[in-house]
């Protein structure tokens, strides 16, 4: 048993130094967008603009486009977050999934202009940034 314990440390172990060598995290394997520039010049912009948008119902028409905008663009971020070998681990990838159908929940509840729905979708996709940064952000 105690031995049955050791093995698996090491496999345990080794598999952790595999996926921190192989994990890009900051970084696609590829394409030069870094994870900071996406979350400075992508993802908190727009998250931020949803925030700011929802604060009270949307007056008009194109106010509610300028939301439909933003929620897009968020959940195609969290395609990008899982492209280019940047995803190192389950927790990253369910944040990413996370991330996807809640901008979907919103956008879907903005292109229904439903005010009250669209709020509390966005619960959905802040959680998602606090569940990742929990993990990864150092
Ligand atoms: C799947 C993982 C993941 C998700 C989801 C995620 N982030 Fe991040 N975020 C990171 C990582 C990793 C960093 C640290 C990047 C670095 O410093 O290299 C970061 C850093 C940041 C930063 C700091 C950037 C800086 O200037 O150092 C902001 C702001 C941010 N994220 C906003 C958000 C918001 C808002 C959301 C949700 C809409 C979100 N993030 C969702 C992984 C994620």
């Amino acid at each position: 048993m105690k031995r049955l314990f050791c093995v698996a440390m090491i496999v345990g172990m080794v598999a952790m130094l595999s996926v921190g060598a192989s994990a890009q995290v900051k970084k696609g394997k590829s394409r030069v967008l870094t994870t900071k520039q996406m979350m400075t010049g992508l993802i908190k912009p727009n998250c931020a603009g949803i925030g700011e948008g929802l604060k009270a119902a949307p007056a008009d028409d194109k106010a509610w486009d300028d939301l439909a905008t933003k929620a897009a663009l968020l959940n195609e971020s969290s395609f990008i977050l899982m492209d280019d070998g940047r995803c190192p681990d389950g927790e990253w990838a369910n944040a990413s999934k996370a991330l996807q159908d809640g901008s979907a929940n919103v956008l879907a509840k903005i292109e229904a202009k439903d005010y009250a729905g669209a709020q509390e979708a966005f619960k959905g996709v802040t959680g998602s940034c606090a569940a990742c940064h929990k993990a990864h952000k150092k």
